[in-house]
């Protein structure tokens, strides 16, 4: 080797050292490429190895571009090893599968070729990649890979994730505009207890993007619920009226806001004991005291009963408008209908919401197969349908269109909760009912009710000869049916069956 070759060589490796001591580290700059990347189309007889680790978690962006707000942030290690000085760039390849699907990839060209395995500092080369939005409650498969990729025909070493991102209870989905608008950044804040074996008491906070809410008792089948109105006060107070054991029973609070309808995020809270408050000890302490006070007391509360009724007479109208509990119109005669609905439909807001609106506005009583599980179970589904059938008024088949991914996440019905292994009904009443829609005579028994939009695409194409609502479009004409039938059944009692000012969504 002559001694000019040897001084070329040992200056080469001092510009190699000079360049590596110079430069920064290697940082990435990312671009969208959808297509293949160009080194496809060569062939490469030494590529990089695969990549070592590949993770994802969300961030919450300040961009305030709508749903913008909530994307990836994918983070991959590099492996250590001589092939990283082939490595010009990482492709990262995201695919989401939910009601719509999305494709999207981004190459990361790496600014300066690799001169180590490991960062001169010393830990691994580690990069990250924020980008992606990020829809609720869908799954992403995400795939990495280096550049040069093996060659065509090769299988190239490859990294892939999947993840589901969460729905609109998570602490960085929640604000996504979706979300906000169905009631995520809403706290509740739910209190709920049992006064006694029949009452609970449930306290929770309004909102302030609606003032109608749901409020429902479960411990695997309905308890009780109540409608809420609520437009003068922060926090409200109901009661409501319970069968069976309530403590430790779940509370559910469904609001339905302008922006989300029936859709919005339900709460949940839990029944404890009431405190115990006013019991017999201060009583007997008290008794000498109260003795003195007695008189003073009954004329404040004559006083306060004629005023109260006093305001009462003056705002009856206004009453009568207001929303009234399951106390008050449960105690009038009552119209029996049995409703059967498919499984598919979601129980708690939209049965649960029907029902109410039945007994609470058309003075009904609801015949529920959910409320009526061991009876099923000792008579059979067969006998138990045939009975009702035979008992109720009126027969409605509870149909919806509904197929919304918030109401699958947070319902439960779907998901197939402890109580709902038992077999679906609606099939079983369909049949042994189609019977009577054909003969005229029966025929004035059964109805059809659509919650949400259009007719479904369904495989009841008998039900098409019984009539058919709307709700909440067709309201008014539904309970024009309702009573037309009651009128036959039961003369007199229907005079004010349903009240005319229901307000629907
Ligand atoms: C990355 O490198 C490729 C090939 O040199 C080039 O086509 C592409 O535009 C680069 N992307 C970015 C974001 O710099
Ligand atoms: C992305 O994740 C990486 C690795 O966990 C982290 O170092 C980086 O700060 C994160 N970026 C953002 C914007 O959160
Ligand atoms: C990702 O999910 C798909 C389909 O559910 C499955 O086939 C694949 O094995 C999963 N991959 C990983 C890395 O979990
Ligand atoms: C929730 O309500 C209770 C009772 O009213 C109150 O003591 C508590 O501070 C409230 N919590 C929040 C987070 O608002
Ligand atoms: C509900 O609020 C009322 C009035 O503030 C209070 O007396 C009651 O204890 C509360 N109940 C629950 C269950 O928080």
């Amino acid at each position: 080797m002559g001694s000019g070759q040897a001084m070329l060589l040992v200056l080469l490796s001092l510009a190699a050292l000079c360049r590596s001591a110079m430069h920064q580290e290697s940082t990435i700059q990312c671009g969208s490429e959808s297509g293949p990347s160009p080194e496809w189309m060569v062939q490469h007889t030494l590529t990089p190895g695969d990549l070592r680790d590949l993770r994802v978690e969300l961030v919450k962006t300040n961009i305030e571009a709508e749903d913008y707000s909530v994307l990836m942030n994918i983070s991959w290690i590099l492996r250590a090893d001589a092939s990283i000085r082939l490595l010009k760039a990482t492709k990262i390849c995201m695919t989401g599968k939910s009601h719509v699907h999305s494709y999207s990839c981004v190459r990361c060209n790496y600014t300066e070729a690799f001169q180590s395995q490991t960062r001169p500092s010393g830990g691994k080369w580690t990069f990250s990649y924020v980008g992606f939005p990020v829809e609720l409650s869908t799954l992403y498969f995400i795939g990495a890979h280096n550049i040069p990729n093996a060659n065509m025909n090769e299988d190239g070493p490859s990294l892939s994730v999947n993840f589901t991102s969460p729905g609109c209870l998570d602490h960085v989905m929640k604000y996504k505009k979706k979300c906000i608008e169905a009631g995520s950044l809403w706290d509740p804040n739910i209190t709920a207890c049992k006064k006694d074996e029949k009452m609970v008491e449930v306290n929770f906070t309004i909102s302030s993007l609606g003032d109608r809410y749901m409020v429902l008792i479960q411990h695997n089948t309905v308890m009780g619920f109540s409608n809420v109105v609520e437009n003068k006060l922060t926090r409200t107070s109901v009661v409501i009226l319970v069968t069976g054991e309530s403590e430790g029973a779940v509370v559910q609070v469904t609001p339905y806001f302008r922006t989300c309808g029936n859709d919005c995020i339900r709460r949940k809270g839990i029944v404890i004991l009431c405190p115990q408050t006013g019991g017999p000890l201060p009583l007997d302490n008290n008794r000498a005291a109260l003795g003195g006070w007695l008189p003073l007391f009954l004329v404040l509360l004559v006083a306060t009963w004629v005023l109260a009724v006093g305001i009462y007479l003056t705002w009856r109208q206004e009453r009568i408008k207001m929303m009234s509990f399951p106390t008050t119109t449960t105690l009038l005669p009552l119209i029996k209908v049995l409703v059967v609905y498919p499984s598919e439909i979601c129980f708690h807001h939209t049965v649960c919401y029907f029902t109410d609106f039945l007994q609470n506005h058309c003075r009904s009583e609801v015949i529920l197969e959910k409320w009526q599980k061991k009876k099923i179970a000792e008579m059979g589904p067969v006998q138990w349908l045939t009975t009702q059938k035979q008992a109720a008024d009126r027969v409605i088949f509870l149909l919806s269109n509904d197929d919304n991914s918030i109401c699958d996440a947070t319902c439960g019905h779907r998901e197939g909760s402890p109580s709902d292994n038992s077999q679906d009904l609606f099939p079983l009443a369909f049949n042994l009912f189609c019977s009577d829609l054909s003969s005229q005579n029966h025929l004035h028994k059964y109805m059809v009710v659509y919650f949400s939009g259009a007719d479904t695409k369904n495989n009841y194409e008998a039900l098409h000869v019984c009539p058919k609502y709307h709700l909440m479009k067709d309201s008014n004409a539904f309970r024009v049916e309702l009573l037309r039938v009651i009128s036959h059944v039961s003369m007199g009692k229907q005079s004010q069956a349903c009240h005319s000012s229901y307000s629907p969504l």
